[in-house]
């Protein structure tokens, strides 16, 4: 039982909960708060995955719901017949390559999307008489702040906004909105912006399953660049905590910066992962795996380093990360190979296709 859950019991709707972090987070929400009711709404999108939320599926207090966040007369429904107090939003598209492949859905659903489930609510929170306890928690990037130079200090909430991706510029877009719905008509909106996480249930095209998986099959390790590029990161289950602050504690109208001062190269992160997937999988194919380590063409705007400076969170709210980068990536890595039912039926005709349009052969 988390030490937070002292606020009475709440009806949750979580958008974008059969992905990655959302999924992670329904599991955590529903740990630390069986009485709350959690209501899941997901697309289902190449990115959704019912398995992600196992055995929830059938007990009393969950309920989920296939459906897009544009749908509004969907949307309008679902907050008054469920009672919904908070919103935790986490649907969006979420992979650069695919922003840079096409940005399309980018717009439609983190844009376009997130200003209908903001409309939804902000009328739905009006006619219940603007109740004080009420949250829509918005979960954004730090992408959204640019790239930093080697001796840039880490971004903070103050940081201008300077988007590079279609992916990173359509959540800057309704991180704005959902800021405007706050100081406009005073809707309960926390922003929070996240660095870069990892763990269970990360879809194989983000680097860090991406390289277990080919590591696994024997396949190369496609570096982008010079691999020197810098991400902070975040392992999944300190993000889920973090956001359970933010709802239980945080301040409508403030953003809050979330990060695990986690700095790492892209090419030490992948060469830690090699060792430790020597020590840790059983007959792999090649090895040592850094055989495999395949330096190739760079992405086009490709971000050449991002770090949170998480002050506020923790001085404000009392959050602070537990994991270290290599016990959060001993239990990630372990769970990819106890997991490979999971991550095989992923491996798709689609995902093939995707595959050879962004790293050909
Ligand atoms: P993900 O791609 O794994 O999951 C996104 C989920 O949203 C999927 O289940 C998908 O089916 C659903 N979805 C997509 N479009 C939808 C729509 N129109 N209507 C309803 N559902 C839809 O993404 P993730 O990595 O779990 O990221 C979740 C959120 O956290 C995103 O908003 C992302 O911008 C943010 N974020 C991610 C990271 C990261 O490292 N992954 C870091 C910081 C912030
Ligand atoms: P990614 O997991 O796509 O997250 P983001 O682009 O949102 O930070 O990528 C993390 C870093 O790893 C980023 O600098 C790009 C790099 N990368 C590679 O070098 N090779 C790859 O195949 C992928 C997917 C990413």
């Amino acid at each position: 039982m988390s030490n937070l859950s002292t606020k009475q019991s709440q009806n949750i709707l979580i958008t974008g909960g059969a992905g990655f972090i959302g999924s992670n987070f329904v599991h955590h929400w529903c740990n630390n708060y069986s009485s709350d009711r959690v209501i899941v709404l997901d697309a289902l999108t190449y990115a959704g995955n019912r398995q992600n939320l196992g055995n929830l599926e059938g007990q009393e207090n969950f309920k989920f719901v296939e459906g897009n966040i544009g749908d509004r007369p969907l949307i309008d429904k679902l907050l008054k017949a469920e009672n919904i107090d908070t919103v935790a939003h986490f649907a969006a598209e979420s992979h650069v390559d695919r922003s840079i492949l096409g940005p399309d859905a980018f717009i439609q659903t983190n844009v376009i999307g997130t200003f209908t489930l903001l409309e939804s609510f902000r009328h739905y929170w009006h006619d219940q008489g603007k109740p004080e306890n009420y949250r829509f928690l918005h979960v954004s990037t730090d992408e959204v702040y640019g790239s930093l130079e080697p001796d840039d200090p880490a971004f903070t909430e103050t940081t201008p906004y300077a988007p590079n991706s279609p992916y990173s510029a359509s959540k800057a877009g309704s991180d704005h909105l959902a800021r405007a719905y706050y100081h406009t008509y005073n809707v309960p909106t926390i922003i929070t912006n996240c660095s870069n996480n990892y763990g269970p249930y990360h879809f194989p095209e983000k680097l860090i399953p991406l390289m277990c998986i080919n590591i696994l099959l024997g396949k190369p390790l496609p570096v982008y660049g010079d691999g020197q590029n810098i991400r902070d990161w975040l392992y999944v289950g300190d993000h889920c905590s973090a956001l359970e602050t933010v709802i239980k504690r945080g301040k409508p109208g403030e953003t809050y910066n979330i990060g695990g001062n986690n700095e790492v190269k892209n090419i030490d992160l992948v060469t830690m992962l090699c060792d430790l997937m020597d020590e840790l999988a059983p007959n792999l194919p090649i090895k040592p795996a850094k055989q495999l380590i395949t330096f190739v063409k760079d992405r086009p705007g490709h971000d050449r380093r991002y770090a949170i400076d998480a002050t506020k969170i923790k001085t404000e709210l009392g959050w602070t990360p537990q994991e270290t980068v290599e016990g959060g990536l001993r239990k990630t890595i372990q769970w990819y190979l106890d997991n490979q039912d999971w991550w095989q039926p992923l491996l798709s005709q689609e995902y093939q296709e995707y595959y050879q349009k962004v790293y050909g052969n």
